[in-house]
């Protein structure tokens, strides 16, 4: 459920029609819906409510703007960062130290221990090297590093190849059958504070299937690791679940993954721990963009837009699916191609589509565009970085700008030797 709505026959967020930001702000344009957000975010915190001893530290990396890391800090969400960027950005929103995961395949010495002087709650491992690494220079700063080591568990998570990270062929976390040698070999190295196991297999998962086979399969290492004789308190189960992107696609809902949770780790007497990203942030946002011209195609019209693959790169790069719609529809259809102006094909939006009728100046949005939207967005054909606003019933507020080329432009310099 989102709060973008037709009133008076024009598109809304919350109490606000789009034009008047558009006309503003110009486009393209990301709009958040506050009230959609926190709805999301309690959603999921009071379906978790079945558990007994839980975490959520929300994946920043899903949407990383200010405003809505301050919303979500303030429904008491954690933070999963994947870079020192993301970890200022918590820490500069409100969130918790404590709350902090920093997770990611490649953290480098001098992130670790920014992190460590920080005091975040919990590095996630995902190698032994690593924890070598984060081990010295723990005991350097004079600090103990809590600790969960990410696992591989080599499990197909049924999405694109591109966002699947359980298989062993994936870079992420340590082989399975290597993962209890590895949690002893780090128990016993000072500076670290080794308290469990940390999974997640991949983004936009249609059915829980996977997740449930995944946990199960690391509950057994857990009591392998226990039975060892080493202490696991923490399990951090990633995130994951998917969304709906088209109308009438039906997803698992939270409650059927917390069922499933509850049922899998009934007896694992742990401190679980969660990593949502897209399901909290997926449905709170619009990517506003205006109709630049309607070309004539072969077979179909191309509905030529201003916003392009730099602003949403999701179906360039995963070949995803944005539902399009008029801001002011008239109820009216016609099927078409919807690409922007970038100087390449993979420049598309919509193949063949059936669309609402659309041309020159109109008004439109992609739909479900608050998770991996602007914070993918960059710069490519010297166009601006694409702003992001907020709204709050009728109150709005532009909470990033946009970056326009010149200001990129006064980064670069000509070398005197090339003058
Ligand atoms: N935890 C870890 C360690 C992750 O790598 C991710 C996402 C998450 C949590 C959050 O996953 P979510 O709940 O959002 O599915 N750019 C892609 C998605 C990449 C996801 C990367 N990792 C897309 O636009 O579909």
């Amino acid at each position: 459920m989102d709060h973008f709505h037709i009133r008076d026959g024009v598109l809304h967020a919350e109490d606000l029609p789009l034009p008047a930001i558009a006309e503003a702000v110009g486009t393209p344009v990301y709009v958040y819906s506050r009230a959609t957000l926190t709805r999301h975010a309690r959603v999921f915190r009071d379906a978790l409510g079945v558990l007994p001893d839980k975490r959520i530290a929300f994946a920043v990396k899903s949407n990383p703007n200010l405003a809505v890391l301050r919303v979500l800090a303030a429904e008491g969400y954690g933070a999963d960062v994947v870079s020192v960027g993301e970890m200022e950005r918590a820490l500069a929103a409100g969130i918790p130290a404590e709350g902090i995961v920093f997770s990611g395949v490649g953290k480098t010495a001098a992130e670790l221990a920014r992190a460590l002087e920080a005091g975040i709650g919990q590095f996630n491992l995902e190698s032994e090297e690593e924890g070598l690494e984060l081990a010295e220079i723990a005991v350097g700063l004079d600090k103990i590093a809590a600790v969960a080591l990410r696992v591989n568990p080599d499990v197909d998570a049924g999405t694109h190849g591109k966002i699947s990270t359980g298989k062993a062929e994936n870079k992420f976390g340590v082989p399975f059958d290597r993962a209890a040698a590895i949690y002893a070999r780090l128990a016993s190295t000072p500076g670290l504070q080794v308290r469990g196991l940390a999974i997640h297999i991949g983004s936009q998962l249609s059915s829980l299937a996977p997740l449930e086979a995944a946990f199960t399969k690391i509950g057994g290492l857990m009591r392998a690791i226990r039975a060892g004789g080493h202490a696991v308190t923490h399990m951090d189960l990633g995130g994951g679940v998917g969304v709906p992107y088209k109308a009438g696609e039906v997803f698992p809902q939270p409650e059927d993954y917390a069922a499933m949770v509850a049922r899998v780790t009934a007896d694992w007497g742990v401190t679980l721990m969660f990593e949502p990203g897209r399901v909290i942030t997926g449905n709170t946002g619009v990517l506003v963009t205006q109709v630049v011209r309607v070309k004539e195609g072969v077979g179909a019209p191309w509905v030529v837009v201003d916003a392009a693959m730099n602003d949403l790169v999701r179906p360039a790069m995963y070949d995803a699916w944005h539902d399009f719609e008029a801001v002011r529809p008239d109820g009216e259809t016609f099927v078409a191609n919807v690409v922007g102006p970038i100087c390449e094909s993979s420049d598309t939006f919509a193949m063949g589509r059936t669309i609402d009728r659309m041309k020159r100046g109109d008004l439109a949005v992609f739909r479900t565009a608050g998770a991996y939207g602007a914070t993918m967005a960059n710069t490519y054909n010297s166009r601006p970085l694409v702003p992001e606003v907020m709204v709050d019933g009728e109150k709005w507020a532009v909470v990033a700008d946009r970056i326009e080329p010149a200001t990129i432009l006064a980064a670069e310099r000509v070398p005197e030797w090339l003058a």
